[in-house]
C-alpha cells in the first residue's frame, strides 16, 4: 500500500501558546482516518498543514511522497490543486454562482477550458443524482444540500486525498448520515483517501483508523 500523507514530529504553536506537539500519521492509499478531538485541540490547524496551507514549525510532511518544506509556494498551490480537495469546517460555496459553477470553481482555478469544466460538473452531479441542483444558488439549499455539493465540488480534481473538516458540524443527523455515506461511496468506490475531522468522540464512523487529538498529541483511539 502506497503512503499518501506522512507526518514527522509536527509542532506548531500560535503567539507562544503550542497546539501541536510532536505529530506522527502515516496514510496509506484508500485510508478513511478520523481524527476527533474537542473544540481548540488543533484539529482546523493539522488538516491546514496536511493540506499546505499552513507550514509547521518544525518537523516533515510529506505529500504523496513529496516533502512540502521542499516546494516553492507555486509548486504547493499545484499539488494542492491536483491532489488535494478539501471541504472546510463552513460552507464556503460563493452565494453568486450556481451550484454547477461552484463546482467548476477548482477546475477554473486550475485553467481547464470552460466546456470541460461544465462536463466534468455534470457528471459528478449525475453520478450522486443531485442534477436536479445544478442551476440552483447555494442560498436556496438546505444546509445538508450544500454540504453534499461542497463534497462534490473537493472532487472535482479528481484529488487522491480529500481533507474534511468537521464536515457534519452544522447538519443535522439524518443529513450527517447521507454525508458520511457520499464520503464512504468516494472512498470505496473512487479509492480516495480522507481525513475527517470530528468533535463527536464517539460517533460510530465507516473509517478505517480513528485518533484522538488531545494536548497537542495524536492518539489512536
Ligand atoms: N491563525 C491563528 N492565529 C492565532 N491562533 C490561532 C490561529 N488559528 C488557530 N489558532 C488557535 O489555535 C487553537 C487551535 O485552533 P483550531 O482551529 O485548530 O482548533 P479546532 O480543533 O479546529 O477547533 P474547532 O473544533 O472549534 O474547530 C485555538 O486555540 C485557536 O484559537
Ligand atoms: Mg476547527
Amino acid at each position: 500500500m502506497d503512503t499518501v500523507i506522512e507526518l514527522h514530529n509536527i509542532w506548531k504553536n500560535y503567539s507562544g501558546l503550542e497546539i501541536l506537539k510532536g505529530i506522527n500519521l502515516n496514510v496509506g492509499e484508500g485510508e478513511f482516518i478520523s481524527i476527533r478531538g474537542k473544540s481548540g485541540v488543533g484539529k482546523t490547524t493539522l488538516l491546514k498543514i496536511i493540506g499546505l496551507l499552513e507550514s509547521p514549525d518544525h518537523g516533515e510532511v510529506k505529500i504523496l511522497g513529496k516533502a512540502a518544506n521542499k516546494l516553492s509556494d507555486h509548486e504547493k498551490s499545484k499539488l494542492r490543486l491536483k491532489a488535494i480537495g478539501f471541504i472546510f469546517q463552513f460552507f464556503n460555496l460563493i452565494p453568486t454562482l450556481t451550484v454547477l459553477e461552484n463546482i467548476e470553481l477548482p477546475l477554473a482555478l486550475a485553467g481547464v477550458k470552460k466546456q470541460e469544466r461544465i462536463k466534468r460538473a455534470q457528471e459528478l452531479l449525475q453520478y450522486f443524482e443531485l442534477s436536479n441542483l445544478a442551476q440552483r444558488f447555494p442560498e436556496t439549499l438546505s444546509g445538508g444540500e450544500k454540504q453534499r455539493i461542497a463534497v462534490i465540488r473537493a472532487l472535482i480534481n479528481n484529488p487522491k486525498i480529500i481533507l474534511a473538516d468537521e464536515p457534519t458540524s452544522s447538519i443535522d443527523e439524518e443529513n450527517s448520515n447521507l454525508l458520511i455515506n457520499l464520503l464512504k461511496k468516494i472512498n470505496t468506490e473512487k479509492n480516495v483517501t480522507i481525513l475527517l475531522t470530528t468533535t463527536d468522540l464517539y460517533e460510530k464512523l465507516p473509517t478505517t483508523r480513528d485518533y484522538i487529538l488531545k494536548d497537542g498529541r495524536l492518539m489512536p483511539k
